[in-house]
C-alpha cells in the first residue's frame, strides 16, 4: 500500500517585524497537506503506517491527550487506510471536540487515569496492550521515536523543491515548534549540518526533549529556543493576541500552543539580534488546527 504525502506549499512569510530585521522568511504550509492528517502528523506517521502494511497489522494502537493532534491524525489516518485504531489518553474520560472527533473516527479510546498514564515509558507498559489488541502496530507517544523522525525528511524534501519559486538561491536555517523534538531531529539528520535547524521548546526542558533529539540527531545542527511560556498547553493573553495579530497581517490560521509559540519565539529571538539582516528562514506551520478548538 502507498502513503504518499501532498505537496505543502511554501510561501513568503511577511510579518512587520520581520521585514524591520531584513530577515526573509517563509512559511511552509503542512498545515494545507490534507484537512484531516495535518500537519507534521503525517511525516510522522507515514513509516509507521509503511510497517503496519508490511506486518498485516489489524490496526494501530497510540497515546496521547483530550486535545491530541496526534491521536487525531492517527485516526483519521487508521480510517482512511483501512486500520483500526485504539487510543490510550491521559486522565479521565472527557468529551472534547477532539475526543468526540476520534470516536467519530472509529477509535477505541481508553482512559489511563494520570498515575496509568505516566507509566508509558516504563518496561512492560505495552504488553497488556499487545495481548488485548494482538498484532497491532504500537506507535510511541506524540509519533516519537526514529520511525517518526525519518518520516520528517521529506518535509526538507518538500521544502527544497520549492526554493526557486521563491526567488531565493538557498536558505539559512529552519525555524520550528518542538514538542518531542521528533520533527527537528527528523530535520537535522536531513540536513546533517548543512542548516541548523532551531526548535522552538512548546514544553518546558525538563520534559526529555533534549535527551530525544540528542539521541536521534547527536548534538550538533540543531539550537532549541525556550518558547512554552509557563508549561505546556499554557496559554496567556499576549501570545493569544500576537497569534491573532499574525494572522490578520499573513491571511493564514495559526494554532498557539506550538505554532503561536514558535513564532513569538521567533519574533524575540530576531529582535534580540540572533539573526543577521538578509537571513533567509524556513518556518514550519505544524499544523494542529484542529486542537484550537480546545483553548477557544
Ligand atoms: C501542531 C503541532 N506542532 C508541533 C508539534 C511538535 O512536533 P514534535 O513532537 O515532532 O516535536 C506537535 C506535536 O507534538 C503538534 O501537534
Amino acid at each position: 500500500m502507498h502513503f504518499d504525502l501532498p505537496q505543502a506549499p511554501l510561501q513568503p512569510l511577511n510579518l512587520p517585524w520581520l521585514q524591520q530585521a531584513k530577515i526573509a522568511a517563509a512559511m511552509l504550509r503542512l498545515d494545507l497537506i490534507d484537512p484531516l492528517i495535518s500537519g507534521n502528523k503525517w511525516f510522522k506517521l507515514r513509516h509507521h503506517l509503511q510497517q503496519a502494511s508490511a506486518s498485516n497489522a489489524p490496526g494501530l494502537i497510540s497515546l496521547g491527550g483530550n486535545h491530541s493532534n496526534h491521536l487525531h491524525a492517527l485516526a483519521a489516518a487508521g480510517k482512511r487506510f483501512g486500520f483500526a485504531t485504539a487510543g490510550l489518553l491521559r486522565g479521565h474520560a472527557q468529551d472534547t471536540p477532539t475526543v468526540l472527533d476520534l470516536q467519530a473516527l472509529g477509535m477505541e479510546l481508553h482512559w489511563l487515569g494520570y498515575g496509568g498514564y505516566r507509566a508509558r515509558n516504563e518496561a512492560g507498559f505495552w504488553e497488556p496492550w499487545q495481548a488485548r489488541y494482538p498484532g497491532w502496530h504500537c506507535i510511541p507517544e506524540g509519533g516519537g521515536g526514529l520511525a517518526g523522525a525519518q518520516g520528517c525528511a521529506l518535509i526538507m524534501q518538500q521544502a527544497q523543491a520549492q526554493i526557486p519559486a521563491l526567488g531565493w538561491s538557498g536558505y539559512d536555517a529552519w525555524w520550528l515548534a518542538a514538542g518531542t523534538g521528533t520533527t527537528l531531529a527528523g530535520l537535522v539528520m536531513a540536513e546533517a549540518g548543512a542548516h541548523v535547524v532551531h526548535g522552538a521548546l512548546a514544553v518546558p526542558r525538563g520534559h526529555g526533549v533534549l535527551e530525544a533529539v540528542a539521541t536521534l540527531a547527536g548534538a550538533h545542527g540543531y539550537q532549541l529556543h525556550d518558547a512554552c511560556r509557563g508549561g505546556f498547553g499554557k496559554f496567556d493573553a499576549e501570545l493569544l493576541a500576537f497569534v491573532a495579530d499574525c494572522e490578520r497581517h499573513t491571511g493564514v490560521p495559526l494554532e498557539a500552543l506550538y505554532t503561536g509559540k514558535a513564532l513569538l519565539a521567533l519574533r524575540e529571538q530576531v529582535e534580540a539580534g540572533l539573526f543577521a539582516p538578509g537571513t533567509r528562514l524556513l518556518f514550519v506551520h505544524t499544523g494542529g488546527l484542529q486542537g484550537r478548538r480546545g483553548y477557544l
